[in-house]
C-alpha cells in the first residue's frame, strides 16, 4: 500500500514534489513487514514546458538541422570548398542554411554552435528569430569536447559539466530551448567499462542541468562507426550503453517525457567486409531501441554518423516502415550538408541553388520520418560515404 507523505522544495528552481513511502509484504506470512522505500519524484520548475517542446521538436514530418560544428570542425567544411575559417565565413554559411525560406516544413529544430546562437544576419535580424519565424526550435551544443580518458583504453570522456548550469541559463535567456551533449563510444577500443560508465554518468548529470534550466538535453552516446566488427557487435555494445544511460538517467531523476536520444543507428564498422541492407540496419537498431528505450521518450533523432546522405535517408525510411513506439527521426550535420557545401562554394551567386539543396535533402528525410521515400533521381554526390577515421565534431 502506497501513501504520499510530505513536499520538500530545494534552493534552485526544483522542487521535490513527493516522497512515497511503501509497506511491503514479505515471504508468505500475512504480516506486513516495516520496511520503507522512498521513491522520490522530481517535478521542475519547467517540466511542462520541456515536454512540449520535446514533442514539439518531434512532430511528425520533421527532424533536427544539426550545425553545432565547433570553429575547428566548421573550418574543415569550409575549407573542403576554398574558403578560409573566419568568423564572417562562418557566419555566412549559417546564414545561408537558417534563412532557407521553408525550412520549417521539414526541419523542427536547429541546433547552433555558441557562437552562432549570438550571431545575425548581415541585415541584423537574430538567428534565433529566423528560425522562430519558421517554426523551429533553436537548440545549442552545450559540451566542450572530448579529451583522453586517463586510465582507459585510449578511449576519451566529454568535458562540459563545470558551470553548465550558468550557461544553460544564459542560452535560455537567448532563446535556445533545447541542448545536446555528444560523447562518444568506441567499439575497436573495447569499449571499457570505466568509458562507458563515464559517457552515461556525464549524458545523466548534463540531462539533469539542461531540465532544470528549461532547456531538453539530448542524449547522445556516439557509438562510432570505427571498426571491421560484425553489426552483431554493434548491438551488443549498443545495447550495453544504453542500459547504462538509462540506469544513470533514472538515478538522476531526470524527466524521460522531456528529453530526446541521439543515437547512432546499429550498423556493421565501417571496415566490415560486408554492408548491410536498410532492412537489416533497421531491425538491429529497432531491436536494440525496443529492448532500451521506454515509450515516455518523445523522440529518437538520429545521428547520419558518416553514412552518405542517401544512406542515412534509406536507412531512417526502413525504420518507419511500421509504427514505432517514439517519433524515429533524424538529427543530421554531415548527411544535410554534404551537398549544400558542393553546391555554395562559398560564392554569392549559388547561395539559392544552395538552399534549394538544403530544401531537397531536408525534405527526402522528412518522407523517411514517415516512411515514404523513394532514392530515385537522388545524385551521385548524395550517394558519396562521409565516414572519417576517428571522427571529432
Ligand atoms: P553527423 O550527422 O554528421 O554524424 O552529426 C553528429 C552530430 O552530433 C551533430 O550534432
Amino acid at each position: 500500500m502506497a501513501c504520499a507523505s510530505f513536499a520538500k522544495l530545494n534552493a534552485s528552481s526544483s522542487q521535490w514534489i513527493a516522497q512515497q513511502s511503501f509497506t511491503q509484504r514479505r515471504g508468505s506470512s500475512t504480516r506486513l513487514a516495516s520496511r520503507r522505500v522512498s521513491l522520490p519524484i522530481r517535478a521542475g520548475a519547467y517540466t511542462d514546458e520541456l515536454v512540449q517542446t520535446a514533442k514539439s521538436v518531434a512532430s511528425p514530418g520533421r527532424g533536427i538541422l544539426a550545425i553545432d560544428e565547433s570553429n575547428a570542425t566548421c573550418g574543415k567544411r569550409l575549407s573542403s570548398i576554398g574558403l578560409d575559417n573566419t568568423e564572417p565565413n562562418r557566419q555566412a554559411y549559417r546564414q545561408l542554411l537558417l534563412t532557407t525560406p521553408g525550412l520549417g516544413e521539414y526541419i523542427s529544430g536547429a541546433i547552433l554552435f555558441e557562437e552562432t546562437l549570438y550571431q545575425s544576419t548581415t541585415d541584423g535580424k537574430k538567428f534565433v528569430d529566423c528560425l522562430r519565424g519558421e517554426n523551429i526550435v533553436p537548440g545549442i551544443k552545450v559540451d566542450k569536447g572530448l579529451v583522453p580518458l586517463p586510465g582507459s583504453n585510449n578511449e576519451s570522456w566529454c568535458q562540459g559539466l563545470d558551470g553548465l548550469a550558468s550557461r544553460s541559463a544564459e542560452y535560455y535567456k537567448q532563446g535556445a530551448r533545447f541542448a545536446k551533449w555528444r560523447t562518444v563510444v568506441s567499439i575497436p577500443c573495447g569499449p571499457s567499462a570505466l568509458a562507458v560508465k563515464e559517457a552515461a554518468w556525464g549524458l545523466a548529470r548534463y540531462a539533469a542541468i539542461s531540465q532544470d534550466n528549461g532547456l531538453v538535453p539530448i542524449v547522445e552516446p556516439e557509438i562510432l562507426l570505427d571498426g571491421d566488427h560484425p553489426i552483431e557487435r554493434t548491438l551488443e555494445v549498443a545495447e550495453k550503453v544504453w542500459a547504462e544511460v538509462f540506469f544513470y538517467l533514472a538515478q538522476n531523476n531526470v524527466v524521460f517525457e522531456g528529453i530526446l536520444l541521439k543515437p547512432s543507428m546499429v550498423t556493421p564498422g565501417a571496415e566490415h567486409k560486408e554492408k548491410a541492407s536498410p532492412e537489416t540496419i533497421a531491425k538491429y537498431t529497432l531491436s536494440m531501441l525496443k529492448r532500451r528505450v521506454p515509450p515516455a521518450v518523445p523522440g529518437i533523432m538520429f545521428l547520419s554518423g558518416g553514412q552518405s546522405e542517401v544512406e542515412a535517408t534509406l536507412n531512417l525510411n526502413a525504420m518507419n516502415q511500421s509504427p514505432n513506439p517514439w517519433h524515429v527521426s533524424f538529427s543530421y550535420a554531415r548527411a544535410l550538408q554534404n551537398t549544400v557545401l558542393k553546391t555554395w562554394q562559398g560564392r554569392p551567386e549559388n547561395m539559392e541553388a544552395a538552399q534549394k539543396a538544403l530544401l531537397v535533402r531536408a525534405k527526402a528525410n522528412s518522407l523517411a520520418q514517415l516512411g515514404r521515400y523513394s532514392a530515385q533521381g537522388e545524385s551521385e554526390e548524395a550517394k558519396k560515404g562521409m565516414f572519417v577515421k576517428g571522427y571529432t565534431y
